[in-house]
């Protein structure tokens, strides 16, 4: 007789899974919260340090609350997906508002704050309050969709929805940490997207995708889109040990954090220097060319470093601020703006 799945996936999970994580050691469901949203996008051991500096640096909701939203970006800069991080600043500020300062116990309302999708809703409950609830995240998606033998692209609604109700159906009766825990250890080690170690998995006996062979090809991948291409040149304007940094729009990519100036590639520097900063250019300097994915779009960057004169009076307006090359490299800024001024 095979042991039940949840059975096999909590003795794995103690004997093999990870326990030393930095948000393991808590009830928390403040902390749990920030773990979860860090780990959305992110692999683990990125993440461990810029937890670790966050909890330190906003160890409540009502310190995180109580920031300013350049100072949580700033814990931020470097992590990417930065909508993570004005979500939680948000989230946080509706937590003061609407439920006393206090991390709310009820899924539904976990549920309904900013950032938080069903099974990130889930993973906080189970953590934080032993609730009985089904995560499905990228790896466990990976799980369920081998272990069943199932078709189809898992971000497809049907698929989607097949798999939420298996992953609801399978759920045990107790230890629903653990299992959580083990479910997520497996997909991240174990059932790996390439190469799993099928002699190490307590599902390998009837793993579907394991007995047929087909653990290449489950689950599907999607359908591979050519990203469109973009190019942009970033203006680094420098004067007296210090750089003009520009707050960008609060939507959008990078929304909120602090980058150089841009123009298009055909544009002249020194006249944009000029009309927009009311800047003088003693010096140019075009930098290597910087390439930078995002989700949806590639984007090319040349930095032309600038030196100039003048005190820039329009570079005083709002949004703009000069700082020294230190300060600047601890700002709230994206990872090509932080090599930039690390190149400098
Ligand atoms: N990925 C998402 N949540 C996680 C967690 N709690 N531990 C490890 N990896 C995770």
């Amino acid at each position: 007789m095979i042991k039940s799945f949840a059975t096999r996936i909590i003795a794995w999970q103690k004997r093999h899974g990870r326990h030393e994580l930095p948000w393991q050691d808590t009830r928390d469901a403040y902390a749990i919260w920030v773990s979860e949203i860090m780990l959305q996008q992110t692999q683990v051991t990125a993440v461990i340090p810029y937890y670790r500096r966050f909890l330190q640096s906003f160890p409540d909701i009502h310190t995180l609350a109580a920031a300013s939203q350049d100072e949580v970006l700033a814990h931020w800069s470097g992590l990417g997906y930065y909508s993570r991080a004005r979500n939680l600043h948000q989230a946080a500020q509706n937590m003061e508002r609407d439920h006393g300062g206090k991390f709310p116990a009820d899924y539904a309302q976990v549920l309904a704050l900013p950032g938080i999708g069903r099974s990130t809703a889930a993973a906080i409950c189970v953590f934080a309050f032993s609730t009985r609830r089904a995560i499905l995240d990228g790896n466990v998606k990976r799980v369920l969709a081998r272990y069943f033998g199932i078709e189809g692209y898992p971000g497809d609604k049907r698929v989607e929805d097949d798999l939420w109700g298996r992953a609801e159906a399978l759920l045990p009766k107790r230890n629903i940490e653990t299992y959580t825990q083990g479910l997520m250890d497996l997909g991240a080690s174990v059932c790996a997207r390439r190469r799993p170690h099928c002699g190490a998995c307590p599902l390998n006996e009837d793993c579907v995708a394991h007995r047929r062979g087909l653990t290449d090809r489950l689950p599907a991948t999607k359908l591979k889109k050519v990203l469109p291409h973009k190019t942009t040149v970033m203006l680094v304007l420098q004067r007296a040990g210090e750089v003009l940094l520009e707050k960008r729009p609060a939507t959008g990519i990078w929304g909120g954090l602090w980058s150089f100036p841009e123009m298009a590639p055909g544009e002249n520097a020194e006249v944009i220097c000029v009309q927009r900063f009311g800047a003088r250019v003693i010096a140019l300097q075009v930098m290597p060319v910087l390439e930078h994915g995002f989700t949806h779009f590639h984007l090319s960057i040349t930095p032309q470093r600038l030196r100039v004169t003048a005190l820039a009076p329009r570079a005083g307006e709002p949004g703009h601020i000069w700082l020294p090359l230190a300060e600047a490299r601890t700002a709230a800024i994206p990872t090509p703006v932080r090599r930039i001024l690390c190149d400098l």
